[in-house]
């Protein structure tokens, strides 16, 4: 296994039960970084810092949409520049595993996927949809051109490519699969092995014959349940978990996410045991620069900038205690012949006292010009892909008890009537209308729409943004669509952002731009403290920084010391709420864990106890032996909006119950769509130090879950308002993913009606 890259072709296989490479075993031990999330500057440096922690791969989406921003427009260049990132890889003898999409989820806005393509209307994304289909074609294409010299057959380092992603959690479609690997083959990537990554739940459903298979799965899963289908499907294949995850991602407004570090190098040393390849997703995650984070739905959550994801390789790529226990392991399981170099040193950190903003552009005293449209429509179809866009009309007279139902709002909108801020309206907590106050004909109505990022997960992918469908006022009799719009964009580039009126003074009302310039005798990393400040975005010397949003839980944005200049540098803030006070900060440490929330993360009201005495059950059962999913039926199907689940005691006999995945069965035994769903009630959920409230149990990820807090008896219980009524046959359940399962449950009981349970 001595033989490192060089650019002498080799040849890298499937063999049985294990990787060749030039004949010889390999066993993959690769560091997933992504190019986009790292400034192009310090590339070579998390190189160096992932192969010091004895990894011999880097394994890296490609994100179609940093490159495609216009149709057809393709840019490799600089930060872009995907190749040279690959030979510097390669220049630190380390291999390639390249996942070019199309679609690649990792958080990332719309899941990779560019969104002009949301600008036809019946497009259907990862599908055979022709023109999604054409459009992928020529994406690929490019990423052949850029990067199919680099297998390692041609003296490159590329080892492998992925076909799609995680293809079974969106849907069944094997033609599908097979139309994007033969993309990916007629883009030149002919002569290394293709391979598709999953779940355990779901790799069959999509699985094709030729290609590798391998499994995704984080920190505490149980090896040995999560490769026994697989196991089972192919014996002779070699074993890899092409995503272990190391950490979690960060919502807006939710605990900060840690895993373990002891439990993440017993899983990688479990997997070393048994000859199994691995990536660790992340090893370093870096930021996400600019509007480039995605969101999760169901509930509609956006992701934080920070991608830290509790990594061994910090944000600002710092070697973190994980990093020295991952690497004591990685140095006992070195190949023969593998050079484990020092870990390189951090790039230096400078502190910045208080900068000051002395200059302010208030918003609506700087708009772009109007577009004009009859009826509301969604950003896209004003040529906006992200930022921000005013919606603004005259209202006609408008009586008391009038509401303003706005469907959808996507993301973030605050409503103004002439002028004065009415209120807001937040996606995340599935909110659409406000009660108007009596109006004059001719007052003026301004809906500003934060849009915050797109979808990376599920259907909920197709995420037009501002206003998606149209503005209503309703009374009790009668309902009124809006018409008659002016609309203003306001993009995210740097130059939009700078190009404005700004006025001396510090303070403004309202959702501004402000300004300020600041003298450097040094650069370095630091980390700007946002505290102070409401909702928004920043620049700085014409880069996109990052998002900011005072709940939290991040509070400071990374700074890459290589983006400053020794003199006078530029910083640009759009804040849409206004801070409190307009000064940054520039700190040593970041800080990544502090919620400000004004509402509770849990479900339960102060005081409120579920009483189910005199409620007829509907089923009561035992829950089979865990790990894995579970179905049960039910006698007879039964209609109800209000689902309950009453936990009376554990497989294991404690007290904890935990539950990763809940989905109700249909009439015909399918499952129903958990898009609206919301969490009424749960007797206990567990925050203490990480998400473990109820509305994990509908998120589709089967690594999270909704746990009840340490110490807290049976019986367990938790209602869900389906939002309308539904038919309901049984259920499918899936306890945690950990060996035994904690807090996997055994007898319940089921309640459906048309009550919520509670008052
Ligand atoms: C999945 C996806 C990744 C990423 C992780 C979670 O495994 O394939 O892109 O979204 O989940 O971080
Ligand atoms: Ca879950």
């Amino acid at each position: 296994m001595g033989c490192f890259t060089s650019s002498k072709p080799q040849n890298f296989e499937i063999g049985n039960k294990t990787f060749l490479l030039d004949g010889k075993p390999f066993l993959i031990k690769a560091a997933e970084m992504h190019y986009t999330r790292i400034p192009a500057e310090y590339w070579e440096h998390r190189i160096r810092m992932c192969k010091s922690l004895g990894m011999n791969t880097i394994c890296l989406y490609v994100f179609w949409n940093i490159h495609e921003q216009r149709p057809g427009e393709f840019d490799f260049e600089g930060q872009n520049d995907i190749a040279a990132f690959c030979r510097l890889a390669q220049k630190h003898g380390m291999y390639i595993m390249l996942r070019p999409g199309p679609y690649v989820c990792a958080e990332w806005e719309m899941g990779g996927l560019p969104w002009w393509l949301l600008k036809k209307k019946d497009i259907r994304l990862r599908t055979n949809n022709a023109y999604f289909l054409e459009r992928t074609k020529l994406f690929m294409n490019e990423i052949g051109k850029q990067l199919a010299d680099m297998q390692v057959s041609r003296g490159g380092n590329i080892i492998m490519v992925q076909v799609e992603n995680e293809y079974g959690g969106y849907a069944v479609d094997k033609e599908y699969i097979t139309n994007i690997r033969d993309l990916v083959k007629e883009a030149g990537f002919t002569d290394v092995p293709l391979f598709q990554c999953d779940w355990s739940s779901t790799f069959q459903l999509n699985g094709l014959n030729d290609l590798l298979w391998t499994i995704n799965f984080g920190t505490g899963a149980n090896i040995d349940a999560q490769f026994k289908a697989l196991r089972e499907a192919r014996p002779e294949t070699p074993l890899m978990c092409s995503e272990f995850w190391s950490g979690w991602f960060d919502h807006w407004g939710r605990k900060h996410e840690t895993r373990d570090a002891e439990t993440m190098v017993s899983g990688i040393r479990d997997m070393l045991d048994r000859n199994i390849s691995f990536s660790l997703y992340m090893t370093h995650g870096g930021t996400t620069f600019g509007h480039w984070g995605g969101a999760n739905c169901p509930p509609y959550s956006a992701m934080c900038s920070s991608y830290d994801y509790d990594a061994p390789i910090s944000e600002a790529g710092w070697a973190t205690p994980k990093y020295y226990k991952l690497r004591e392991l990685l140095m006992q399981y070195a190949d023969s012949g593998q050079v484990i170099p020092d870990v390189p040193q951090a790039n230096p950190l400078i502190e910045i006292s208080a900068i000051r903003f002395e200059e302010t552009a208030p918003l609506f005293k700087n708009l772009p010009k109007a577009q004009k449209t009859e009826t509301v429509k969604p950003m896209e179809d004003f040529e906006q892909g992200w930022g921000t866009i005013l919606y603004r009309t005259t209202l006609p007279e408008v009586k008391e008890g009038t509401v303003l139902l706005i469907d959808e709002v996507h993301d973030w909108a605050q409503v103004y009537i002439d002028g004065q801020l009415l209120g807001y309206l937040d996606r995340r907590r599935g909110e659409s209308s406000l009660m108007l106050p009596q109006l004059e004909a001719g007052t003026q109505l301004d809906i500003l729409v934060e849009a915050m990022g797109r979808v990376n997960f599920d259907y909920a992918i197709h995420d037009r943004k501002g206003i998606t469908e149209k503005v209503e006022l309703l009374t009790e009799n009668s309902r009124k669509e809006l018409k008659g719009w002016q609309v203003y964009s306001f993009p995210t580039d740097a130059a939009f952002a700078s190009r404005k009126d700004f006025q001396k003074g510090d303070r403004t009302e309202g959702p501004a731009y402000y300004r300020a310039s600041f003298e450097l005798e040094e650069t370095g990393d630091v980390f700007l403290d946002m505290k102070t400040w409401g909702k928004g975005m920043v620049w700085v010397n014409g880069k996109a920084i990052g998002r900011f949003w005072k709940i939290g839980p991040q509070q400071t944005l990374y700074m890459p010391g290589c983006w400053l200049k020794k003199g006078k540098n530029e910083i640009v803030v759009l804040d849409l709420l206004g801070p409190d006070s307009a000064v940054i900060v520039g700190l040593k440490q970041p800080i990544l864990d502090m919620l400000r929330l004004e509402e509770p993360l849990t479900h339960r009201n102060e005081g409120e106890v579920l009483n189910l005495n005199g409620e007829v059950p509907v089923t009561v059962g035992e829950m089979g032996v865990p790990n894995g999913w579970q179905e049960v039926k039910f006698n007879r199907p039964v209609s109800g909006r209000y689902f309950c689940l009453e936990a009376l005691d554990a497989q294991d006999g404690k007290d904890n119950a935990s539950i990763a995945e809940l989905y109700l069965l249909g009439s015909d035994g399918r499952t129903l769509s958990r898009q609206n769903w919301q969490v009424v009630y749960a007797d206990s959920e567990s925050t203490d130090w990480g998400n473990f409230t109820a509305d994990k149990v509908y998120d589709l990820q089967e690594s999270t879950y909704w746990s009840t807090a340490y110490g807290v008896a049976y019986p367990h219980s938790l209602v869900i308002d389906l939002k309308e009524e539904c038919t309901i046959s049984g259920f499918r359940y899936l306890p945690r993913a950990e060996e035994n399962a904690p807090g996997a449950i055994k007898t319940y009981k089921i309640y459906i009606k048309d009550k919520p349970f509670i008052k």
